[in-house]
């Protein structure tokens, strides 16, 4: 089988699912939460080795504070109780995105997730908070020019050189996953998704179990990886 080394999910669609249901937009977000959980722990023992989450943007920031307020609320309470089951299964959570504007216990939690889950190796689950694409870039390429600054040479720079001043250095994205019917990428790992897979289901997040996901690997298992180059079986 050839399973996706690293699968990354735009976990969208949490409003939807609870307004469809007449319920207030928090309850389909903490429906969402408990659907990532499962979805860690079933990615992990489909093979996979990475998966990166986009939990929350920079631009969802936009939200009104009450909204903001639960999901900061609920990423606390997650990182500092509920993700005992991710752990024990051997998963090492680690956070993408901006500190700064974050309150202090969420860093916190991170601070504690991250330092709790640092020796495991089944696997990592990587969680973007207060995360862009472009930000990311930014950041990176900040580093560079100060160690370029420091005498670096990049005349021999190259793309893949690039991925160590990404936040965790984490390799490119094999199969790249949104839920919720949008066909967009909303600022999500751009430097990391330059030859990914895309997979676009309506489902919403919510809604998105294991069997609607191991759907999307096989989708992948199917599909022909070029890279720019000829497959060779195809070409006459
Ligand atoms: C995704 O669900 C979760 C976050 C952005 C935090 P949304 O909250 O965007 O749900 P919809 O797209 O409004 O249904
Ligand atoms: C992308 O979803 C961000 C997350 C899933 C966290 P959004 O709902 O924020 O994206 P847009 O606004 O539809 O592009
Ligand atoms: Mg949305």
């Amino acid at each position: 089988m050839n399973v996706p080394k690293h699968v990354a999910i735009i976990m969208d669609g949490n409003g939807r699912w609870a307004e469809k249901r007449g319920l207030k937009r928090s309850m389909g977000h903490l429906e969402g939460s408990k659907t990532l959980e499962k979805l860690a722990i079933h990615a992990i023992d489909m093979g996979v080795s990475i998966l990166s989450v986009y939990a929350f943007s920079t631009d969802n920031f936009k939200r009104d504070e009450e909204e903001v307020k639960y999901l900061m609320d609920l990423v606390v309470k997650y990182f500092n109780t509920k993700f005992e089951k991710i752990n024990k299964k051997g998963v090492r959570v680690i956070v993408s995105g901006r500190k700064e504007n974050l309150r202090s216990d969420v860093v916190e939690a991170i601070n504690n997730i991250e330092e709790k889950t640092k020796n495991n190796t089944a696997g990592i689950l990587n969680i973007c908070l207060n995360y862009g694409g472009q930000e990311e870039i930014i950041d990176g390429a900040i580093k560079l020019a100060e160690d370029i600054k420091n005498g670096l040479d990049v005349r021999n720079f190259k793309r893949e050189d690039f991925y160590s001043y990404l936040y965790h250095s984490l390799p490119p994205i094999d199969l790249l996953i949104r839920t919720g019917g949008e066909l967009r990428v909303s600022n999500f790992m751009l430097y990391q998704m330059s030859y990914s897979e895309f997979y676009f289901t309506n489902t919403l997040f919510p809604d998105f179990d294991k069997s609607e996901f191991n759907k999307a690997i096989f989708m992948y298992e199917n599909r022909d990886r070029r890279f720019g180059g000829i497959n060779e079986k195809k070409s006459s």
